[in-house]
């Protein structure tokens, strides 16, 4: 492989394109999302729709992902605003197709927005527990204390500083602008062949030192970490006939694999048109699945039940995954001898795994600039560093007011499932199920089982209107109406929405102005082997 090809960038090397995508897909949601949702939804009888998901969503829809970016690249295209165009056969419907592809760049960036923001958390606290900062403080609810008063939402005596968040989150930012900036095989391809294996070494090690703690305390032998795997792993199915879980399930799968979102499709581009996907689709899942469920569902849940018992560490799960990850965990370390050492190697890890997926994040919008609006990859990167700079103040200062929650909502659970289901339709519908096929099979290094040309036509977009349909009613209408919002927070929460909303109506005009610069064009769904 060489890092250019039709003037676009391209990956150095297979390894290393697998671990880039394997770093954009294996991020904070492995190892703090994923251990809560569980915990919150039945233990082991979340797991059962969570492989359900996985097969009839997760894994199909990265298979699709992956052809319309491999597609979309041969052409020079990005990101969705012209890969989708490229997928139907008449110019009025690849217009349209384009212009939803607008989404396909404001989703992930306005994910970007505040996933950097919480990265940045990961990284202090890697050097918090260097330098033993919030060592001496020995119950959650001065943990917690200490985290707000790191985010600015509480002052509080055990202060951490809100303006050390503001000092990392710049550092952190910094950081994805360079790699941006360096580009794909010099950027992200070099920063996942360092952050990748460390990642991995570093959760090994706290996977063993988890397996070898036992019983912490003697006198209460019910707190182990057999009874943590047994709270997580023991079907609880009572839960199983409800659709929270369902949906829960769902919506993890979307979040950890990166899809729905345009970002895997958008390091697709980079392939060429030989590239295999049907296998390395399947092991990115499932190297994202083993970071998930073996390493992600080893460490935090099992510590805490060890440490802190099981009904405590229900309501920490309840509390969500930063209570977890930046109040239960830093205890823990506490207690252990190295601890110091094992604090840093979890933030550390975090942070690896944050932002080999932020970088991940801005890449359809770093790409559409440089395909379509021809910037330089420098001025590509100093726009994106901007909009993450403008629009990350008020999710920093606003974040009490919960400003993170309702992009969290929008940006990253119901716009994965809007985007994916645009994406399958187009693929399967109107690209049509029999050249699809053809695509995702094209370069195959695996044969793909024949069922998931059924799955892909039929029963994942029926699945996703289903999970839009069941999630519309059971979040989708109280977040819109912002039913129990403390109406001290409603303009706030607006404002969320009007930036999300800005940034895809300027994708809208970016995209026009593409139209008539030439760099996109409507072609009627070019026949590439031709
Ligand atoms: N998959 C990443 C995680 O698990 C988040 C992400 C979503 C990254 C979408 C890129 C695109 O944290």
């Amino acid at each position: 492989m060489s890092d250019m090809q039709n003037g676009r960038e391209a990956w150095a090397s297979r390894i290393g394109l697998i671990l880039a995508m394997a770093g954009n897909a294996i991020g904070l949601g492995n190892f703090l999302r994923f251990p809560v949702q569980a915990a919150q939804n039945g233990g082991g009888a979340f797991m059962i729709p969570y492989f359900v998901a996985l097969l009839l969503l997760g894994i199909p829809l990265m298979w699709v992902e992956w052809s319309i970016g491999r597609r979309g690249g041969q052409l020079g295209y990005g990101s969705a605003a012209g890969a989708f165009g490229a997928l139907v056969k008449s110019r009025g419907s690849a217009k349209l197709a384009n212009y939803l592809g607008a989404l396909g760049i404001s989703i992930p960036i306005s994910f970007a927005i505040y996933y950097t923001y919480i990265e940045s958390w990961t990284l202090a606290y890697s050097t918090f527990s260097v330098t033993g900062k919030y060592f001496g403080i020995l119950d959650r609810a001065s943990m917690l204390n200490f985290l707000q008063s790191f985010q600015g939402v509480t002052n509080s005596e055990h202060f951490a500083g809100f303006g050390t968040a503001i000092v990392f989150f710049l550092i952190t930012w910094a950081l994805n602008v360079y790699v941006l900036s360096r580009g794909i095989a010099q950027g992200i391809e070099r920063l996942a062949k360092i952050a990748m294996p460390t990642l991995f070494i570093f959760a090994i090690i706290l996977v063993a030192r988890t397996w070898t703690l036992g019983t912490p305390s003697p006198e209460m032998p019910e707190n182990s970490i057999i009874n943590g795997f047994g709270y997580l792993w023991n079907p609880d199915f009572s839960q199983i006939t409800k659709a929270k879980p369902w949906l829960a399930a769902a919506g993890q799968i979307f979040f950890t694999l990166s899809i729905g979102t345009g970002s895997i499709l958008t390091y697709a581009s980079y392939l060429k048109r030989k590239d295999d996907i049907a296998l390395t689709g399947l092991s990115t899942s499932i190297t994202n699945e083993f970071c998930e469920v073996i390493l992600g569902g080893s460490i935090a849940i099992p510590v805490a039940v060890a440490f802190f018992g099981l009904t405590e560490t229900k309501e920490i799960a309840l509390g969500g995954a930063f209570n977890l990850g930046f109040a239960a965990m830093p205890i823990i370390f506490q207690k252990l001898p190295w601890g110091q050492l094992f604090g840093a190697m979890w933030f550390v890890l975090l942070f690896f795994a944050g932002i080999t997926s932020s970088v991940a994040l801005c890449s359809p919008a770093m790409a559409f600039l440089q395909d379509q609006m021809k910037m330089t990859r420098k001025k590509a990167a100093m726009v994106v560093g901007a909009v993450l700079l403008l629009c990350g103040l008020p999710v920093i200062f606003f974040l009490g007011h919960g400003f993170l929650d309702e992009m969290d909502f929008w940006a990253g659970t119901f716009g994965l499932v809007v985007f994916a289901m645009i994406e399958v339709i187009l693929f399967a519908w109107l690209f049509g199920m029999k050249r699809a096929w053809t695509e995702i099979n094209e370069g195959a290094d695996i044969k793909i089982p024949g069922v998931f040309k059924f799955i892909i036509q039929f029963i994942t977009p029926v699945y996703l209107i289903g999970l839009l349909f069941a999630w519309g009613v059971q979040d989708g209408v109280p977040v819109l109406l912002m039913t129990g919002k403390p109406s001290a927070d409603v303009p706030y929460l607006w404002g969320a929405r009007l930036m999300m909303l800005s940034l895809t109506v300027i994708s809208i005009v970016l995209i026009a102005r593409a139209y008539k610069r030439g760099t996109i064009r409507d072609e009627v769904a070019p026949d590439l082997r031709g």
